[in-house]
C-alpha cells in the first residue's frame, strides 16, 4: 500500500520482512529490509527507483492501484543493483517508452542486467529535470557504493534528498520514519550497513559529503532506498557518515576466535581479563566466530581500535571460519586499527603466524607476534594470557 509522505511524494516500495540474507549470503539482515521507491506527483510525474526482482509483479500491480502507469513521465534510477532495478523489466513491459534517467554507468549496468534498448537519458552532477513547480537536481555519488550511484534532490515540499543506498539501513518497519522506531536497533543497522557495505569506499564518502553540504540544500527528509526515512534531524546521518568515513574507532577491543576443544576460548577470555585489568574503561567484546553472525562480528571490528583474532592450529593452518572472516575484513579495508593473533596448538603450531600475516595484509598494524599455547592452557598459561592482554592494552 502506498504511503503519503508529503504533498507531492508517496512511498510505493516494498517492505521485506522475510529477508535474512543479502548479496547471496555475504550480508546478514536479521531485521529484514525494504526497497524504497518513491512517486513524485507534480505537473509531471516521476518514479524514483523500483524494488527487488522477486517482488516485481506485486510492485507494478500495487503501483497501478496508486496511479495510471501511463501517467508516469519519468523513471529515475539512482542506482541499478538488482534490489532497486529488479522490477524495471516488468514495469517497462507496460510503459516501454518512458524515459529512464540515470548516470552513464547506470545505463551500462541496466543494459548489462536486462539487455533491453530502453529510452535512456544520461545525467550527471548538476543536471536538472523540471516536473513543473518541482525541479529535480541530480548528484553523482560514484562508488557510494556502485559506480552508477547518484542522488536526486527535490526542491519542493521543504527539500527532499533521495539518496538511494547512502544513509540506508537493512531494517524492515511499517513506521517509515527514524523517530517512529527503536532508535538503538535502527542505528545499529545503520552502523552495520556502513561497516559492511560502505567502509571500503570511505575515501569517496569523505569527499562527497562536504560537496553535498556545500550545496546548502534545505533538507526536510532524507529518503534512502532501504530502511527508515530520516525525518527527525535528517542531518544527523550525514554527520555520522562524516565520522564513520574517517577511519572510525571507539575505545573498544574485539577478540574474535574459533575453538575446537575450548583451549583457544580459554585463551580469549584470559586475554580479555588482562585487557580489562590494564584498561578498565575499554569495552572488550569476546566473540566466537561460529556462534556469532559474521557481519555482526565485522561491525564490532569496525567499531574497535584493535582486534585480536584467535584460532587453534588445524592441519597446519587455521580454521575456515577465521579464514573467511579475515577475507571479508580485507575486503572492507579497515584503517587505523591494531591487531594481533593467538591460538592453541598440539604439535606443529602455525595458526598464529598465518593469522598475523593475513591481518597485516588486510591493513591492520600488528602490535606483536601473537601468542600460542600448547594443548589445554593450565593456570600458568592462563596467567601468561592475562599478562599478554595487559601488554596488548598498554601498547595501544
Ligand atoms: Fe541497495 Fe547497492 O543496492
Amino acid at each position: 500500500m502506498a504511503k503519503q509522505l508529503t504533498q507531492k511524494v508517496s512511498w510505493v516500495g516494498k517492505i521485506d520482512w522475510e529477508l535474512k540474507h543479502f548479496h547471496g549470503d555475504e550480508l546478514s539482515t536479521h531485521r529484514g529490509s525494504s526497497y524504497n521507491s518513491y512517486l513524485i506527483r507534480d505537473e509531471k510525474v516521476a518514479l524514483i527507483d523500483t524494488v527487488w526482482q522477486p517482488y516485481d509483479r506485486e510492485f507494478v500491480s500495487r503501483l497501478k492501484q496508486e496511479i495510471d502507469l501511463a501517467k508516469i513521465d519519468y523513471i529515475i534510477m539512482n542506482h541499478n543493483e538488482i534490489d532497486h532495478s529488479g522490477a524495471l523489466p516488468e514495469l517497462m513491459r507496460q510503459i516501454p517508452d518512458t524515459p529512464i534517467y540515470c548516470t552513464k554507468k547506470g545505463e551500462a549496468i541496466i543494459r548489462g542486467h536486462y539487455h533491453q534498448d530502453w529510452n535512456f537519458v544520461n545525467v550527471k552532477t548538476g543536471d536538472t529535470l523540471s516536473l513543473g513547480e518541482t525541479t529535480l537536481t541530480f548528484v553523482e555519488m560514484t562508488m557510494m557504493h556502485w559506480p552508477d550511484s547518484m542522488l536526486t534532490y527535490m526542491d519542493t515540499d521543504g527539500g527532499i534528498m533521495f539518496s538511494n543506498d547512502a544513509f540506508g539501513q537493512h531494517y524492515a518497519t511499517e513506521s517509515l520514519y527514524n523517530d517512529a522506531v527503536c532508535e538503538a536497533e535502527m542505528m545499529y543497522e545503520a552502523e552495520k550497513y556502513y561497516a559492511n557495505i560502505l567502509n571500503p569506499f570511505n575515501a569517496m564518502v569523505s569527499k562527497k559529503i562536504p560537496q553535498i553540504e556545500a550545496m546548502n540544500l534545505p533538507i526536510t527528509l532524507i529518503c534512502p532506498s532501504h530502511g527508515v526515512i530520516w525525518k527527525n534531524n535528517p542531518a544527523q546521518i550525514i554527520e555520522k557518515y562524516k565520522q564513520w568515513s574517517a577511519a572510525y574507532q571507539e575505545d573498544q577491543v574485539t577478540i574474535v576466535y574459533d575453538t575446537m576443544w575450548q583451549s583457544t576460548r580459554k585463551m580469549a577470555e584470559a586475554i580479555c581479563d588482562g585487557i580489562r585489568e590494564a584498561s578498565p574503561t575499554t569495552t572488550v567484546k569476546v566473540l566466537n566466530i561460529n556462534r556469532d553472525d559474521k557481519n555482526d562480528v565485522l561491525t564490532e571490528m569496525w567499531r574497535s581500535k584493535a582486534v585480536l583474532v584467535g584460532s587453534p592450529t588445524i592441519n597446519n593452518g587455521h580454521s575456515f571460519a577465521i579464514a573467511g572472516l579475515l577475507e571479508m575484513a580485507a575486503g572492507l579495508k579497515f584503517k587505523n586499527k591494531q591487531a594481533a593473533a593467538f591460538g592453541s596448538y598440539g604439535w606443529g603450531g602455525g595458526s598464529v603466524k598465518q593469522i598475523s600475516a593475513k591481518l597485516e595484509e588486510a591493513g591492520f598494524t600488528l602490535v606483536n607476534e601473537g601468542l600460542a599455547k600448547l594443548w589445554v592452557p593450565d593456570q600458568t598459561a592462563l596467567d601468561d594470557c592475562r599478562a599478554y592482554g595487559r601488554d596488548f592494552a598498554n601498547a595501544l
